[in-house]
């Protein structure tokens, strides 16, 4: 199972790889129409699955299964959804102020932002963004909306940078806002936990399980979820990867955004 099909890039390599079938599960469904087409000299080795791959015990039901012999996540966004610009997840292009990954539910920031309080604001800032200038960003956010709601991208990236302030050189200010609200819009760390223990119980024995995580909010959670149920009594798993995997310079060199990837894996004991 890829919980995180995207553009079916890792698909691709494991059925290339001699994986038999592979279930993708997305949540967004121009991603699932392009890995549809992407995907199509396959056949019907891959299932396309418009879900939560926090749903996959009910996901793996629905196809008569009981068990998986992989499951892979590759967190957070795609690139396709960051540069498209309509999406609205990008301070580099102007766009509606959207940010959801799943466009068929729940409420576009633009709509959370034009009501939510100064300080449930600044707290979401800070514990998603750790943005230590959170609470000077969440007050000029609620001040530039008494004036005009905040609807695009570039609007708001404008008001961040400035409350953020100081120079700049390689990260843009406005970079931990926006990856704190589209953490929260998207509920992104919300049953993380719960999902690996889940899964973890969907695995047939000696099937392993890999995470991708970007930031280190995401990665803590999976490194200390693993390494206390392979330490549990009636322990279910066993950490393959005592260190996270990590790109080399040349992956990072060709895909600048693979950085700050770090790959964890477990396997299934019976
Ligand atoms: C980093 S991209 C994955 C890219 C993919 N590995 C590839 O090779 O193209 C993450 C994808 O996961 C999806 N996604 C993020 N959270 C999800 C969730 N909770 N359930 C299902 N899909 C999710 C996003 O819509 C996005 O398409």
């Amino acid at each position: 199972m890829d919980g995180t099909l995207g553009l079916g890039g890792h698909t691709a390599a494991l059925l290339e790889a001699g994986a038999g079938h592979v279930v993708g599960i997305d949540r967004d469904e121009a991603a699932l129409a392009i890995a549809r087409e992407r995907l199509a000299g396959f056949g019907d080795r891959v299932t396309f699955v418009h879900a939560d791959y926090r749903s996959l015990r009910q996901v793996i039901a629905g196809l008569g299964r009981t068990a998986v012999d992989g499951v892979l996540v590759d967190l957070g966004v795609s690139s396709m959804q960051l540069d498209d610009a309509e999406r609205g997840f990008s301070f580099r292009q102007d766009g509606p102020l959207d940010m959801r990954m799943d466009r068929s539910s729940g409420q576009p920031l633009s709509e959370w932002l034009a009501t939510v309080d100064e300080e449930t604001l600044a707290n979401v800032i800070y514990q998603f963004g750790e943005e230590r200038r959170s609470r000077r960003v969440a007050r000029a956010i609620v001040d530039a909306r008494a004036v005009a709601p905040i609807l695009r991208t570039g609007e708001l990236a404008t008001v961040v940078r400035r409350a953020v302030g100081g120079g700049w050189q390689r990260v843009d200010p406005a970079t931990r806002t926006f990856q704190a609200l589209r953490i929260f819009i998207n509920g992104e760390l919300d049953g993380l936990e719960a999902f690996l223990e889940e899964a973890a119980g969907c695995l047939a024995p000696g099937g392993r399980m890999a995470v991708i995580a970007f930031h280190s909010l995401e990665d803590r959670i999976v490194k200390h979820t693993w390494r206390r149920m392979a330490q549990a009594d009636a322990a279910t798993v066993r950490v393959v990867t005592k260190r996270p995997v990590v790109p080399g310079d040349d992956e990072s060199g060709r895909n600048p955004r693979a950085r700050s990837a770090r790959l964890r894996v477990v396997e299934r004991v019976a």
